[in-house]
């Protein structure tokens, strides 16, 4: 298979009654960056969540071309964070990785960490940190650990414009580490930034 996910006739219901998704069908290629976007309640999250193995389908199929361990090869920027408090931003990273790999890997944490613009603030913990580089931080945490895909939530939603860009560059260099992006964003700038046949907009 050269798609990397795959998602075929998927429907999606919370509560058996009302779908919030309706026969979606989208391939998903790797090293691409892809942009979501839609109005707010028109299921962007959900969608994320089911490619995340979060959620389960109530019908359809999502099909994954990495088998063993799916989570582990996922990484997800939440739309809040979920930082590990007790622990500094190095430790966050650090902690993915081990999940991830089994291993640390520090080069790699450095290098992500100086394209975020975060290298001075490792030793921190996430209640010392302004909400800007506590989101830097969770997607610091999402992209390290030699992940294949890269979900990310609204990643840009506490940021002033010269950090979205940051961001959005960040998920375009991705690409070059043998990543896939997707991204769901309400910033118009993100269109700039993914490529131009990978952007789908949900109604
Ligand atoms: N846990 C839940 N239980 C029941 N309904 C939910 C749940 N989460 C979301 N919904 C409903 O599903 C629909 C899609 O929600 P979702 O969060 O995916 O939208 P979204 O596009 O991400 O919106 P936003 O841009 O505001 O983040 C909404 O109508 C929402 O009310
Ligand atoms: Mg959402």
């Amino acid at each position: 298979m050269n798609n990397l996910i795959e998602i075929n006739d998927l429907y999606f219901s919370y509560d058996k009654k009302t779908n919030v998704l309706k026969n979606i069908n989208l391939k998903i290629e790797k090293n691409k960056y892809y942009g979501i976007y839609g109005h707010s309640g028109s299921g962007k999250s959900t969608l994320l969540f089911l490619m995340g193995k979060i959620l389960k389908p109530s019908s359809g199929e999502i099909i994954y071309s990495f088998n063993d361990n799916i989570k582990k090869h996922i990484g997800f920027v939440f739309q809040f964070f979920n930082l590990i408090n007790e622990l500094t931003i190095l430790e966050n990273a650090k902690l993915a990785q081990y999940i991830r790999e089994g291993k640390e890997n520090l080069k790699e944490i450095r290098e992500f960490a100086e394209i975020l613009g975060i290298s001075r603030i490792m030793n921190k913990y996430p209640g010392e940190l302004s909400g800007g580089e506590k989101q830097r931080a969770s997607i610091l945490r999402a992209v390290v650990g030699n992940i294949k895909i890269v979900l990310a939530d609204e990643p840009t939603g506490s940021l002033d414009m010269a950090n979205k860009i940051i961001v959005f560059e960040l998920f375009k260099k991705l690409i070059q580490y043998d990543k896939t992006v997707v991204v769901v964003s309400h910033e118009k700038e993100l269109i700039d930034f993914c490529d131009k046949k990978s952007y789908w907009k949900m109604d």
